[in-house]
């Protein structure tokens, strides 16, 4: 894992130095300061690293994708600022979140501008001679994630409202918010490398699959994860709500009595931090924490038996693709 890691250190460089140097450049100073906020505060960078090694698996250069590595970047961060304000988190990557420094209506126009700078930063590849077709279709591939995410975002929110949410909507729900950008991620990283048909299908494929075990992880990671490690609220999920893998296994298997506490918990803003305490340790109990560790899991190797049938035309970056898979289930971060 350390090989990636370090991988992702310095690919994170890189593309901050050119997000930062060639895009995210302009006035007002405070929407600019605002709209670079969270990229300064921290972060793994995972899509870049994961653009720029599905690039190189099938035989791309790492600096020729790195205008496409930004532009996930930077739609990434779009989509986390407007997230902040829609669940109401006062920090993330260890600092306070967008809205609570400069307030809601500025994190708005902050990830309007992120949204279309993403595109810009794409089209810069014209300018390192990549194939204009191979342009074009990450420019639609971008463009159709970005609707998808604002779906899916859409039916996370409206799950808030209801306790009859099926597995098979929550797994069209994280698919649409969080999977499908790295599906678009891995598939853009081996366009741009010159990757055939497909492959570039393969790669989406691995990177749905990695994106569906990353978000099992991540609602995981909201009810038992540290906060200090995390950079993010722990126990957020469940003042807001939100139908987590965990939350729709719990009420499937809580007593009448357990389900009617759950239920009203479940989006109680003014919860106590021991209210909380008392449901994790019940959602623990019911193995539901347990049982989205398996999924995640399941999600994990599928991705990775992908990446094993490759014919790969680099082997560091077919080793560092599987790295990742079982990364994003480790992860406490
Ligand atoms: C957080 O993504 C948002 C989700 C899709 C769960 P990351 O965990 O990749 O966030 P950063 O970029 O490392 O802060
Ligand atoms: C992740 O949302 C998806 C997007 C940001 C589009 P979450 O609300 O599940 O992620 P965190 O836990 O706040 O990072
Ligand atoms: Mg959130
Ligand atoms: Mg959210």
């Amino acid at each position: 894992m350390k090989k990636l890691l370090n991988y992702a250190k310095y690919i994170a460089k890189m593309v901050d130095d050119f997000i930062l140097n060639n895009v995210l450049k302009g006035k007002p100073d405070y929407l600019y300061s605002a709209s670079s906020h969270l990229l300064k505060a921290g972060g793994k960078r995972l899509r870049p690293t994961l653009l720029i090694l599905s690039s190189r698996v099938v035989g791309g250069n790492e600096k020729k994708a790195i205008p496409a590595a930004a532009a996930v970047e930077i739609l990434h961060n779009f989509t986390l600022i407007h997230d902040d304000v829609m669940d109401m988190d006062d920090f993330r990557r260890g600092v306070p979140t967008v809205h609570k420094v400069w307030g809601i209506p500025t994190a708005i126009i902050a990830g309007d501008l992120l949204f279309s700078k993403s595109f810009e930063a794409l089209l810069k590849l014209k300018e390192l001679n990549v194939d204009h077709k191979s342009i074009v279709k990450s420019a639609e591939i971008l463009a159709h994630t970005a609707s998808t995410i604002a779906e899916g975002q859409a039916m996370d929110m409206a799950f808030e409202e209801r306790a009859d949410v099926s597995e098979e909507e929550y797994f069209t729900m994280i698919y649409k918010k969080t999977a499908v950008l790295f599906e678009a991620t891995t598939k853009i990283g081996a366009l741009i490398g010159g990757g055939s048909i497909h492959e570039v299908e393969a790669l989406g494929t691995y990177g749905k699959y990695l994106g569906l075990a990353f978000q099992i992880q991540d609602d995981i990671l909201g009810v038992v994860g540290e906060e200090k490690k995390l950079g993010k609220p722990v126990g957020s999920d469940i003042r807001e709500g939100k139908k987590t893998i965990i939350v729709l296994h719990a009420l499937r298997k809580a007593t009448p009595k357990e389900k009617e506490k759950i239920l009203e918990t479940l989006g109680n803003r003014t919860l106590s931090k021991e209210s909380i305490t008392e449901i994790i340790t019940l959602l623990k109990d019911l193995g539901s924490i347990d049982y989205a560790k398996e999924l995640a899991l399941k999600y994990a190797n599928a991705a990775k038996t992908i990446i094993d049938n490759l014919d790969a035309k680099d082997l560091e970056a077919k080793e560092m693709l599987i790295e990742l898979a079982d990364y994003v289930v480790k992860r406490i971060k």
